[in-house]
């Protein structure tokens, strides 16, 4: 069994000073581009998934092809994680259905609006009581990663608070912790290039020497690299000029003490240029297993590129 915790794999990254990809995935083929990658490249790796968002049409169907899947990479340390587990009732069905790890995001409250301290805790804490019994690690929220999936409705930009991140951690025991330090999620993030840093790395630095032993987790970390997007948009696309992290800042992140570097948009970008192109090459085409492929293949090399930039490849054998 290839399965370890985000506690042990985020403890060793820690340990050798590298950082982990948390890469999401919203489909079978997705998932294996991910697997594939991390054993081209020799890497531990973190499959993550939100509750609900794939076609597969329920969680326990997707959930349990994603272990069996993932059982035939035993070469391979990978950690399967809940991202944004909005609930306690989601997170406990997650562990139920057998994640190492899991995200309870009580950043936001029900109406979509940053949640109080005190109730942010107390969601988070209950599931910190409920995971570590069960040996299963949990990462909370503090301030709150704007963003939308679609470039309307984005939800707002909070910071994360030095003190608070120690308040929280205490209060709360969790293994990992997003920081809100200026990204934000999806594929819509700055309409116009940044005009200097977009982190606010100052921020990183003073709340990884605060909580030492709570890994920091940076979400919303896509580049949207223009290239991909003008493959897409090449072959039918219409998907808007963005900008996103810069690799630099993701590397000077991670130096300061992030850990777990979240990533969907860039991987999914690359998927759809894979798939789009290929259908645009052969429009009579109507087989998913050609242009399903091509977008598993041309995902993967954006994944394996990503793997060498947050220093996880090669890092396999310091797990065994
Ligand atoms: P992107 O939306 O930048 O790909 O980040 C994904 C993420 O943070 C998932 O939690």
């Amino acid at each position: 069994m290839t399965l370890v915790t985000n506690r042990t794999l985020l403890d060793v990254a820690a340990g050798a000073g590298f950082g982990v990809g948390a890469f999401n995935v919203a489909d079978l083929t997705m998932a294996q581009a991910v697997l594939d990658a991390a054993r081209a490249t020799e890497s531990p790796v973190i499959v993550e998934t939100l509750a609900g968002s794939h076609p597969h049409g329920s969680d326990p169907v997707f959930w349990a092809a994603l272990l069996r899947l993932i059982e035939g990479y035993p070469e391979v340390p990978v950690a399967l994680h809940l991202d944004h587990g909005p609930t306690f009732e989601t997170c406990v069905r997650a562990i139920e259905a057998g994640f190492t790890s899991v995200m309870i995001d009580g950043s936001l409250d029900s109406s979509g609006h940053p949640a109080s301290f005190a109730d942010n805790v107390a969601v988070t804490r209950r599931v910190v009581s409920y995971a570590h019994e069960r040996g299963v690690s949990v990462e909370g929220e503090l301030g709150t990663i704007g963003g939308s999936k679609d470039g309307t409705a984005r939800a707002e930009i909070v910071l994360a608070d030095p003190d608070e991140a120690l308040a929280f951690v205490a209060a709360t025991g969790v293994d990992a912790l997003a920081v809100a330090v200026g990204t934000s999620h999806g594929a819509y993030k700055f309409s116009a290039p940044p005009d200097g840093p977009m982190l606010r790395l100052d921020l990183v630095a003073s709340i990884a020497a605060l909580v030492p032993d709570t890994h920091l987790v940076l979400h919303g970390s896509s580049s949207l690299p223009a290239g991909l997007r003008s493959r897409v948009n090449g072959s039918g696309g219409a998907v808007p000029s963005s900008w996103g992290v810069a690799d630099e800042e993701k590397v000077r992140a991670i130096e300061l003490g992030v850990r777990k570097i979240n990533q969907g948009m860039d991987h999914y970008l690359a998927y759809t240029a894979g798939v789009r192109e290929a259908l645009a090459a052969d429009p009579a085409s109507v087989d998913p297993a050609g242009y399903l492929a091509a977008g598993r293949e041309s995902a993967q090399r954006l994944l394996e590129e990503r793997m060498v930039l947050f220093g996880q490849a090669g890092r396999a054998l310091l797990y065994r």
